[in-house]
């Protein structure tokens, strides 16, 4: 698709790969609108960008959040053509302790990575479908491909945003004019995997410079970094399989 001249709303974009791919796409011609929860960090982030980008305060695994956000786009940017879900929750979780409160913590990744996706997508689906050239990104991660003991339930709930995302391609795959994308990032430095040994991952810049080059190519599956063996050992299976 073009790689200038879009509005794109970024969910959690005030921070980590969020602020990078606006920073990207804010740097090559494009009207980003960026969101957080939290007031100081959105304005620090807009610091960054071109005085055209704008921020949008909320939290999007709040549902009146997510209508109030879904309802601002569309009186006052109307334009909107590209969202990009990238906002995200993750627990550690040792699931040999009883006490460590899995399904409480399961619930908030479920409802942040995967409910909030699909009901903000949906709220803001028929204003995409207006458009001459829309796009849903979906930023899962390498978890997709192979859960692992430090974040079971966020593996799992990102492994359901991928397979929604995989449904949501489908359902829109005779629509020339709408195109889903999904972003798998392996470890980045982030201030969200400092827990996880995140400085030792790649830095954001190269999960926004991916996908600027999916982009361009329309490419809709878009793996970075280590996760680009697992999606090629998986994805032809995946291809092969009946749709
Ligand atoms: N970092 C990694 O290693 C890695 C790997 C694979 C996938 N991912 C995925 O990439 C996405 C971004 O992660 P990141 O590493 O860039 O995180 P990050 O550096 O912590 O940034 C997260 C951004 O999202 C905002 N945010 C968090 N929860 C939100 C909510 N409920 N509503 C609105 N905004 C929210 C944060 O601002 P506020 O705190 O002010 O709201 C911040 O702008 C996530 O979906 C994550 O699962 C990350």
């Amino acid at each position: 698709m073009k790689t200038t001249g879009n509005t794109v709303f970024i969910s959690g974009g005030s921070a980590g790969i969020g602020l990078a791919i606006a920073k990207k796409l804010n740097a090559a011609g494009n009207k980003v609108i960026i969101n957080g929860r939290s007031e100081e960090r959105l304005k620090n982030a807009l610091k960054e960008l071109e005085s055209s980008a704008v921020g949008i305060l909320g939290d999007l695994s709040v549902e009146a959040d997510r209508i109030r956000i879904a309802e601002d786009l569309k009186t006052n940017h109307a334009d909107v053509n590209i969202i990009v879900n990238n906002a995200g929750a993750a627990f550690m979780n040792d699931l040999s302790d009883g006490n460590n409160n899995a399904a409480e913590k399961a619930y908030i990744e479920t409802n942040t990575n995967y409910i909030s996706v699909i009901h903000f997508t949906s709220l803001l689906t028929p204003l995409l479908l207006q458009q001459e050239d829309a796009a849903i990104i979906n930023i899962s991660s390498i978890a997709v491909f192979r859960s692992n003991k430090y974040l079971p339930t966020y593996s799992a709930s990102k492994a359901a945003l991928h397979s929604y995302t995989q449904g949501l391609r489908d359902t829109f795959a005779e629509n020339e004019k709408l195109n889903v994308y999904e972003v798998y990032p392996p470890l980045v430095n982030t201030e969200f995997s400092a827990e996880i040994g995140g400085a030792n991952g790649i830095p954001p810049s190269e999960v926004a410079d991916e996908l600027f080059a999916a982009l361009e190519k329309d490419q809709f599956e878009v793996p970075v970094g280590d996760s680009k063996k697992l999606h090629a050992l998986v994805n032809p299976v995946i291809e092969q399989t009946p749709h």
